[in-house]
């Protein structure tokens, strides 16, 4: 249902446009955006130019913490189909869970809600989301609703507990960071795999996301590393290679803020 892998266009800085089209080219049909990305124009503009059909590619945005109000929620939905200069998302998120308490759950996920009966979103999900807030927001949208929770996964953060929940709702995991920033190439068990497999380490971090059902959606401004990265879904890893990366968990979170959830 979600294109795997997805190309994350989070920081592409001035190599945007070019990046997302040569990714485009190269075969990816997930591009992943957000309002916070301030992207989404540059987005929209490499989508429009691409020889692929829109029906094609599959476009997530996600809404900012401060427009999660019923009042700014929808009109920032199509502000960001402006930029995008798209009819709809394939997928619209809710980045993070609202930090302040002052927007209940409901008031916010009513709007998500109403952004896929407008047709503005094909579908809907979350990201950022632990444990207790997915069962409050599947009492809320109902079972079946919500598409994905896009946490943060690489193999120093696996978030076991969290995947293991979304996959008991039936939520598919989408994990941003698979490359913890470029960190899993400072690793020895993965530059040792790596080698085994006559490959780089960021190419093991995205075949062990595969395999794990996660879909991954790695970043990048190199033609050569975009390549690579989709070229990794070709890689299997033996059990042996799946339980070394297991053993790397160390719960180092890259992606906090003081506005963040209480984690699991
Ligand atoms: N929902 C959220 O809250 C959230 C938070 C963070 C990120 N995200 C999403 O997740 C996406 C991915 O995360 P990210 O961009 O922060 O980090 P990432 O994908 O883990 O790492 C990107 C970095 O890895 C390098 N890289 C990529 N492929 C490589 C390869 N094959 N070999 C060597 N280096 C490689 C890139 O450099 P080069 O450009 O030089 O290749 C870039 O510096 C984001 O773009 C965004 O869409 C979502």
């Amino acid at each position: 249902m979600i294109p795997q892998p997805g190309f994350g266009t989070y920081k592409l800085g001035d190599h945007a446009y070019d990046a997302i089209s040569s990714a485009i080219e190269l075969g990816y049909r997930h591009l992943d955006t957000a309002q916070y990305y301030f992207n989404e124009d540059i987005v929209g503009r490499a989508v429009n130019d691409s020889a692929v059909p829109r029906g094609q590619l599959f476009v997530t945005t996600k809404v900012w913490h401060d427009r999660l109000n019923q009042r700014d929620f929808l009109p920032s939905v199509e502000e960001s189909l402006e930029k995008l200069q798209l009819d709809y998302v394939d997928l619209l998120l809710v980045h993070w869970p609202e930090p302040t308490g002052q927007v209940p759950m409901a008031e916010y996920l009513d709007e998500l809600a109403k952004a896929k009966q407008q047709g503005l979103a094909k579908h809907i999900g979350v990201s950022n989301f632990t444990i207790k807030l997915l069962d409050e927001a599947v009492d809320i949208l109902g079972p079946g609703e919500i598409l994905t929770n896009q946490i943060e996964v690489h193999p120093f953060l696996q978030n076991s507990r969290v995947r293991a929940h979304c996959a008991q709702l039936g939520i598919q995991v989408t994990g941003f960071m698979p490359l913890a920033r470029g960190r899993v190439f400072e690793d020895d068990t993965l530059r040792r795999i790596a080698q085994r497999h006559g490959v780089s380490p960021a190419d093991i971090a995205v075949a062990w996301e595969n395999q794990l059902g996660v879909i991954t959606i790695p970043a990048s401004t190199k033609v050569a590393n975009q390549q690579a990265n989709l070229a990794a879904l070709n890689i299997t890893l033996s059990d042996a290679d799946m339980a070394d990366i297991a053993a790397l968990d160390r719960g180092q979170r890259l992606a906090d803020s003081d506005f963040a959830p209480a984690w699991d």
